[in-house]
């Protein structure tokens, strides 16, 4: 079975090492833009993004988290965030983010650049919001670091279809 779709899902691989290429703004608008097409229930959006390219930043971001070498290594970060006061039901709009955060995931597969999803970070959140000089009204869903793979070896495995389905009617 083939399709662009598919076979961006099932190539995409989390990046941990980049290039010092540079990431046009263009382009990381155009992944922002394709999180913010993630379903979302009721439609309400409740994300909200912070992009990072600026190293002093970078670095700050980078000690808030074990993985602070990919932060460094990576030529841009995108923060996503759920903006509370636009929230209506914590599952879902958790879920939402979810949906949204592989949709930057796909996006990046999709332009050629490489992704990796930090949630280890989660654990300082607030120490993040204060770098970023946020409010803690917007609450911390995981950091995108991105940049361009400098090299594509990474191998990952999942359990088989049969493990994972409990019955089929
Ligand atoms: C909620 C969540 C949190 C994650 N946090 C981290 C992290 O802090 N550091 C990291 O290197 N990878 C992190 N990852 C990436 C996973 O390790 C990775 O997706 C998994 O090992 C499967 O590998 P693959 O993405 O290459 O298929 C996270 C992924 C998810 C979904």
């Amino acid at each position: 079975m083939t399709s662009p779709v598919l076979e961006a899902i099932y190539r995409r691989r989390s990046i941990r090492e980049f290039t010092d290429k540079e990431i046009l703004r263009e382009q990381l608008h155009e992944i922002v833009k394709a999180g913010i097409w993630a379903p979302s229930g009721l439609n309400n959006q409740p994300w909200r993004f912070v992009i990072i390219q600026n190293r002093d930043l970078k670095e700050q971001v980078a000690l808030q988290t074990h993985y602070g070498h990919i932060v460094r290594d990576a030529n841009a970060l995108i923060a996503v965030f759920l903006s509370k006061d636009d929230m209506y039901d914590t599952v879902k709009d958790v879920q939402s983010s979810g949906a949204c955060i592989q949709n930057i995931l796909l996006a990046a597969e999709a332009l050629d650049l490489g992704a990796v999803w930090l949630g280890q970070i989660l654990k300082n959140k607030l120490e993040v919001n204060k770098i970023l000089g946020l409010a803690d009204s917007f609450d911390l869903m995981a950091v995108v670091a991105l940049g361009y793979p400098a090299h594509r070896s990474q191998k990952s495995r999942r359990k088989e279809v049969s493990e994972l389905l409990l019955k089929e009617f």
